[in-house]
């Protein structure tokens, strides 16, 4: 039997990659699966709390009992995000939200010539950043798939977006990251611990997470 000890809660989980298209046809974009994400939806879902489950395109069933909102670009996710935040108490970002999108978007396929083509990009909003700088009491998980130098930029991320816990995955190590059922973390803490957790299944991660989020939460 499941403890039901998210009960109560309102929990906002984001997944997927985000995809910023360049013309009707193509868009710039990235590997995620939304595996991570899906799984922790469905875990808090178990454990009693209401979800909220914002999602870039991704290959997986929505979550039964949980309220999915389908997005497609940075943009659109910001929007849903945001527009739930007052009333939500636990927002994990496993979201891979393209940093970049195309200056210009074309009404029309665009055609090829014999010419090099250069495409501008412009940043995207930081949702997570965003959501740091308005706290309200609420408990903000962020996650971190580097290549290099995990820890340094996990723990700058947990500083400079105001998060409570950060899940860093070196995404170069096989078993970790994109694409796969498994993945290696640790866990940032705000008190400067980091937690390493062994190679798992992503959904025994996402209880594992939530174990932690729910003894955060109870300190806060
Ligand atoms: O800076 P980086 O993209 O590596 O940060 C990762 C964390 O920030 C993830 O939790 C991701 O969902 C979130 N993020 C965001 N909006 C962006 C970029 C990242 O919410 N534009």
């Amino acid at each position: 039997l499941t403890p039901k000890d998210l009960a109560g809660k309102h929990v906002l989980v984001t997944a997927g990659p985000t995809r910023e298209e360049l013309d009707p046809v193509r868009f710039i974009s990235n590997y995620s699966s939304g595996k991570m994400g899906y799984a922790i939806a469905r875990a808090a879902s178990r454990r009693g709390a209401r979800v909220t489950l914002v999602t870039g395109p991704t290959c997986l069933d929505a979550p039964w009992g949980v309220e999915t909102i389908h997005v497609t670009s940075a943009r659109e996710m910001r929007d849903a995000v945001l527009e739930r935040y007052a009333s939500t108490s636990i927002v994990i970002k496993a979201a891979a939200v393209a940093d970049y999108r195309p200056a210009r978007r074309a009404p029309d396929k665009v055609k090829k010539s014999d010419q090099p083509e250069t495409i501008e990009l412009v940043r995207n909003p930081d949702i997570l950043a965003e959501l740091g700088a308005n706290k309200g009491g609420q408990l903000l998980v962020g996650f971190a798939a580097e290549t290099e130098s995990l820890l340094e930029n996990a723990g700058k991320k947990l500083n400079e977006k105001n998060l409570d816990l950060v899940v860093a995955n070196d995404v170069g190590q096989v078993g970790a990251g994109f694409n796969v059922d498994t993945n290696i973390a640790r866990l940032l803490y705000r008190d400067g611990r980091v937690e390493e957790l062994p190679l798992m299944g992503k959904d025994a991660l996402a209880d594992v997470i939530l174990d932690r989020v729910r003894d955060v939460k109870s300190k806060k």
